[in-house]
């Protein structure tokens, strides 16, 4: 019988080394625990927290909601956090001035947390946007163009304040050409040496920043991001970006989204020798969330499932707004669920 002579012959049977858990973690090759992740948080001025509707679970955090959400996150081993600010509208500006106001929000919030956490590690997000009347991440000039070395100037000093209430890594996020050389020589001309910084290397013009934009209020007022966030359907350009943030001194570099531009992870890992990072955005968090709410998927296996998948494409450190639940997850029972 052709069968089950075909059977007998069968030597290699992948399923052996799935037959338990214990066999399974043998070969399991990528693994994620909170010591990978960033936690990015939403602040603001107010006195309390405001949750954002778009992001259940995730609110505009109050000074002392800010404290009590990394004092949380840093209970179940995630030590990294990423802020965004909003800023009230008064505030804002054609050229984004607030952005290195040595008292704004920012740098207040840094220092207070720097304060009570001098190992907390803080990352801060170097662009204009919440900043700018004009919803951009740069200046806008009279007829609508985004101007890219004026804008670099801007950015330099918004690094600088950063830098000097304690960040320890500074993320530019606005996708101008020469930013990161022009940042890392402002921040060592201020004695900033052994600030960080993490660029955003490959940033997609993506609609999955949609529930981030209602967070801040922050959306453009006119036009799009087209002219300096990456087309969606581009990989070459990605190593193009990443060759210059390379030469022009990045410690580390950055893919974002993550989900749905995992082979772009995998060309920028296997393209250059430094960490790589991964941002899982607003929208793909939101879409995640408001599937599991409905019950149509297992919150914490597919938190985990697209977090692994992230890190198998090739990721070091992933920014995930699911970062304290997940690590509080893990931090549970971490075998129930395989
Ligand atoms: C702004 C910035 C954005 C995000 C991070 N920094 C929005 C944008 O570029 O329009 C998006 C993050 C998210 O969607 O979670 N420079």
């Amino acid at each position: 019988m052709w069968q089950s002579w075909y059977i007998v012959a069968m030597r290699s049977r992948p399923r052996r080394n799935r037959k338990s858990p214990v066999v399974r973690a043998y070969q399991r090759e990528t693994t994620v625990g909170p010591e990978h992740l960033i936690y990015p948080l939403f602040i603001h001025g107010g006195d309390e927290d405001v949750p954002i509707s778009s992001m259940p679970g995730c609110s505009r955090l109050s000074p002392a909601g800010l404290v009590a959400e990394v004092e949380a996150a840093r209970a179940v081993g995630v030590n990294s956090i990423v802020l965004f600010p909003a800023i009230p509208e008064a505030l804002k500006t054609a050229d984004g001035r607030e952005c290195f106001n040595p008292d704004g929000l920012i740098p207040r919030s840094i220092a207070g947390l720097k304060e009570r956490w001098p190992d907390l590690t803080v990352v801060t997000d170097v662009a204009l946007d919440p900043y700018s009347s004009d919803g951009h991440d740069g200046i806008v000039s009279a007829d609508g163009r985004i101007l890219n070395d004026e804008t670099v100037a801007v950015l330099c000093k918004q690094a600088v304040a950063q830098a000097r209430a304690g960040a320890d890594i500074i993320s530019p996020s606005d996708m101008m050409d020469g930013r990161i050389g022009a940042i890392r020589d402002a921040l060592d001309a201020e004695g900033f040496a052994e600030v960080s910084i993490l660029a955003y290397t490959a940033k997609y013009a993506s609609a999955f920043y949609g529930p981030f934009r209602e967070a801040l209020d922050s959306a453009p007022k006119h036009g799009d991001k087209k002219t300096y966030q990456m087309d969606p359907a581009n990989g070459r350009e990605a190593l193009r970006e990443l060759a210059l943030d390379v030469s022009e001194g990045a410690d580390m570099v950055m893919v974002k989204p993550a989900g749905p531009y995992l082979d772009v992870i995998r060309r920028v890992r296997d393209a250059c020798e430094l960490p790589v990072a991964a941002y899982q955005v607003s929208g793909e968090y939101a879409m995640l969330k408001a599937a599991c709410e409905r019950g149509w998927l297992d919150e914490a296996k597919v938190v985990e499932e697209s977090l692994i998948a992230i890190r198998r494409a090739g990721a070091d450190v992933i920014l995930t707004y699911f970062a304290r639940h997940f690590a509080a997850w893990l931090a549970g029972d971490r075998t129930a669920a395989r």
